[in-house]
């Protein structure tokens, strides 16, 4: 289940986690192909009418995890098909993953 833990952690006002493990980015990257290109475009770049995820702020955690949890507008909600660590590769891989 999708702890409150995570969710706290992501609410916490520490400052925006910028640098992720290689291997966490590169899991989050498959993920992101197979669930998220459809519609953020592959690799982010061409997301048509859904979110710029290459300009979604890397201190809105706790935001990005709402959005995955419930969906908003026409993104389906699709959290709950992912693992909490697969979130958070998903997330590693939206801030820092298509960063020169
Ligand atoms: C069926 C198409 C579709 C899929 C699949 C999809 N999204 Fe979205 N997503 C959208 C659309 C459309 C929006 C814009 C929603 C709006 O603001 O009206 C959006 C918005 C978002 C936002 C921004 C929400 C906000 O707070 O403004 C995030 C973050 C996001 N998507 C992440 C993801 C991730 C990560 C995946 C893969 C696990 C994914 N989406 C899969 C269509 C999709």
């Amino acid at each position: 289940m999708y702890a409150a833990g995570t969710l706290a952690l992501a609410s916490a006002s520490v400052p925006a986690q910028t640098a992720f493990p290689p291997e966490q980015i590169k899991t989050g990257a498959a993920l992101f192909a197979r669930n998220c290109a459809p519609c953020h475009g592959a690799r982010m770049a061409d997301p048509q009418g859904a979110f710029d995820l290459r300009k979604f702020p890397p201190d809105e955690k706790l935001r990005f995890v709402n959005a995955l949890m419930r969906g908003k507008n026409a993104m389906p909600p699709l959290g709950g098909a992912f693992q909490p660590d697969e979130i958070d590769a998903l997330w590693a891989y939206v801030v820092a993953g298509e960063k020169p």
